[in-house]
């Protein structure tokens, strides 16, 4: 059987996709592939054994990918099988930040003991707790992936004028959004007078810090900032500048840092967005399933640090050849090939952005010295033959 290291919990569903084949472990010294939540693996080195790494969830900045991609380790996510928790959460936390539910929930709890003088209490101290409607406000959208694309259709729903912006806004993407979402061209177009931002966009180095003083002070005075997506999209001394001088409301963050605690108009949630059994079971089924179908057939499916790529099995054995380069060498790869006396059958080569990958099926079983061969050539990570 083979062995799958787990870095963090994973939801045992994924027996059903490992069956007798593979065996999910707390520790081993040859996994053929890692399936990690939020473990930070920067500083983590992978057994030489390892193919693959299955991230259970959306965002992958915990995995030094292009590290990776070097050693010709491949990274998946599971694009889309949490969205609709972090949507809940989202959906949660903008209504939270108009209504005082939270203080006003803690102050009925403190009149536990008082009696039938409850009821009268209640009713004489909720003014204190009156807060606005989201209904009518305008809520900026930044990134449209799949959680952002249910938030802005669900913020319609609730009958709040959506705004979105992603870098590029493929035709599924339009497919998917409901009509009423405006799509605008910009991050500075999206956040000009809204009353409410919801942060769906991946950690980068042009994300980072996006919201910060010059942009809050873009937004309507006294709006509200929702972020599910990565703490460090903020810049949290310019949030909480912004609380204190009444230009923002409230900031919900599902990161919270240590900064971000204890300051009044933070809503700190401590990283709950795809906290629900079904998320985790979606996430780690998919997770689960990439990565059997990586290792078994080579094809490449939501992977972050090589293109997909996917062919049908065929011939006599599949070769797998994972490349640092977009410049595939071709005629070199085939050249070892034709060397090492065997025949292509069929074979598909995609190149990603800074990646390429090649699959192809081969007329008759090959030599393991065609491996060694491949890995001589410059830009070839990793070859392997299945
Ligand atoms: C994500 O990136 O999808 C979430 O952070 C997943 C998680 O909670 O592990």
């Amino acid at each position: 059987m083979k062995e799958v290291l787990r870095l963090n919990p994973i939801s045992p569903l994924i027996d059903k996709v490992f069956g007798d084949k593979y065996k999910l472990v707390a520790e081993s010294e040859a996994p053929v592939g890692i399936l990690v939540r939020s473990f930070k693996m920067h500083e983590y080195e992978p057994a030489k054994s390892v193919l693959c790494v299955g991230r259970a969830g959306a965002g992958v900045n915990n995995i030094p990918c292009d590290k990776y991609a070097e050693k010709g380790i491949v990274v998946f996510n599971t694009p889309g099988a949490n969205a609709n928790a972090v949507k809940e959460l989202v959906l949660l936390s903008l209504l939270l930040c108009g209504r005082k539910i939270i203080p006003g929930i803690e102050w009925a709890q403190s009149l536990k003991g008082q009696g039938a003088d409850v009821g009268p209490a209640v009713e004489k101290g909720k003014s204190k707790f009156v807060g606005g409607e989201i209904l009518g406000k305008k809520i900026g959208i930044y990134g449209l992936g799949a959680i952002g694309r249910l938030v802005a259709n669900a913020c319609v729903a609730l009958g709040m004028d959506v705004v979105a912006y992603n870098r590029t806004v493929r035709e599924e993407i339009k497919a998917e959004l409901d009509p009423r979402v405006k799509l605008v061209g910009s991050f500075d177009e999206l956040i000009e007078g809204c009353d409410y931002i919801s942060l769906h966009v991946a950690l980068k180095d042009n994300t980072r810090g996006c919201i910060n003083a010059e942009t809050i002070a873009k937004l309507n005075d006294g709006a509200s900032i929702v972020n599910a997506a990565r703490g460090e999209l903020v810049n949290i001394e310019d949030v909480k500048a912004a609380l204190a001088s009444g230009k923002l409301n409230r900031y919900v963050v599902d990161f919270p840092s240590d900064e971000a605690l204890g300051c009044d108009g933070i809503i700190p949630i401590p990283h709950l967005g795809a906290s629900t059994p079904e998320a985790e079971d979606n996430c780690a089924v998919m997770a689960g399933k990439e990565l059997v179908e990586f290792v078994e057939s080579g094809n490449i499916v939501n992977s972050v640090n090589y293109p997909n790529v996917s062919l049908a099995k065929g011939g006599a054995q599949r070769l797998v050849v994972l490349l640092n380069t977009v410049e595939c060498p071709c005629d070199a790869v085939k050249g070892a090939i034709a060397k090492a006396g065997v025949g292509v059958v069929d074979s598909i080569c995609k190149q990603g952005k800074a990646t390429s990958a090649a699959l192809f099926n081969l007329d008759k079983v090959a030599d393991e010295s065609l491996v060694a061969d491949l890995e001589t050539i410059p830009g070839v990570a990793k070859a392997r033959l299945i």
